[in-house]
C-alpha cells in the first residue's frame, strides 16, 4: 500500500510537508489525488502547481452521503489506498468510513481526547494548559477520536496567543504526519482495542 489520497480544505501546509517526505525519499508513498471540498483552496493550488492531480469538489446543496459517495468514487478511480485528511473542514458520513476500514488518518492540533473540534489551540490557550501538541489517529464514525498513532507535546509559554501556540504545533504536525503514514504504509503497528504500538 503506497497511494494516498490528500482531503483538504484549506492552506495545505500538511499536504506539503507530506509531498517534501515524500521527495527528498523519507516517505516511500505516492499521491494519488489531492482534493477539496473548496475550489478555491490554496493547498489545492499549490498541489497543482506541482503537478499532482488535483480535484475540486464542492458541496453545493449534496448531501453528506451523497457528496461522500461523490468522494469514495473519486478516490478510488485515482486508486487511493490511504486517504489522509489534512485540514479537510468536513465531517464524514460513516459510510465514507467505512468505505477506507482503517485506511484513514487525520491530524489535529491538540493532544486528543483533549480538545476536540474546532480552534483547538484556542480552546487549549483559554483552559490554561501548560502543555499543547498535535495528534495523528485514525479515523473512525466521531469527531476527533479514533485510535491514536502519534502525538507530540511543546510548552505553553506565558505570552502565547493561538497564533504562537498554533505556530509551535505546526511544525510538529509537519514532522509526526509523515512518520505516522510510513508507519501505517508499512503496517509497523499493532492494534490491540484502541492501543496502537509502533514496531
Ligand atoms: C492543521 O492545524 C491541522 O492540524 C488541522 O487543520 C490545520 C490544517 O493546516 N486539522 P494546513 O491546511 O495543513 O496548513
Amino acid at each position: 500500500m503506497r497511494r494516498i489520497g490528500i482531503l483538504l480544505s484549506g492552506r495545505g501546509s500538511n499536504f506539503v510537508a507530506i509531498a517534501e517526505s515524500i521527495a527528498s525519499g523519507r516517505l516511500d508513498a505516492e499521491i494519488a489525488v489531492v482534493i477539496s471540498n473548496r475550489a478555491g483552496a490554496p493547498g489545492l493550488e499549490i498541489a497543482r502547481q506541482r503537478g499532482f492531480p488535483t480535484l475540486a469538489i464542492p458541496a453545493q446543496g449534496r448531501e453528506r452521503e451523497a457528496y461522500d459517495r461523490v468522494l469514495i468514487e473519486a478516490l478510488a478511480q485515482h486508486g487511493a489506498e490511504l486517504v489522509c485528511l489534512a485540514g479537510y473542514m468536513r465531517l464524514l458520513s460513516n459510510a465514507f468510513v467505512q468505505a477506507f476500514p482503517g485506511r484513514i488518518l487525520n491530524i489535529h492540533p491538540s493532544l486528543l481526547p483533549a480538545f476536540p473540534g474546532l480552534d483547538a489551540q484556542h480552546q487549549a490557550i483559554a483552559h490554561g494548559v501548560k502543555i499543547a501538541g498535535c495528534t495523528v489517529h485514525f479515523v473512525d464514525e466521531q469527531l476527533d477520536s479514533g485510535p491514536i498513532i502519534l502525538q507530540a507535546a511543546v510548552p505553553v509559554l506565558d505570552n502565547d496567543t493561538a497564533e504562537t501556540l498554533s505556530e509551535r504545533i505546526l511544525k510538529e504536525e509537519h514532522r509526526i504526519y509523515s512518520e505516522a503514514i510510513r508507519i501505517v504504509l508499512t503496517g509497523a503497528y499493532r492494534k490491540e482495542g484502541r492501543r496502537i504500538t509502533c514496531d
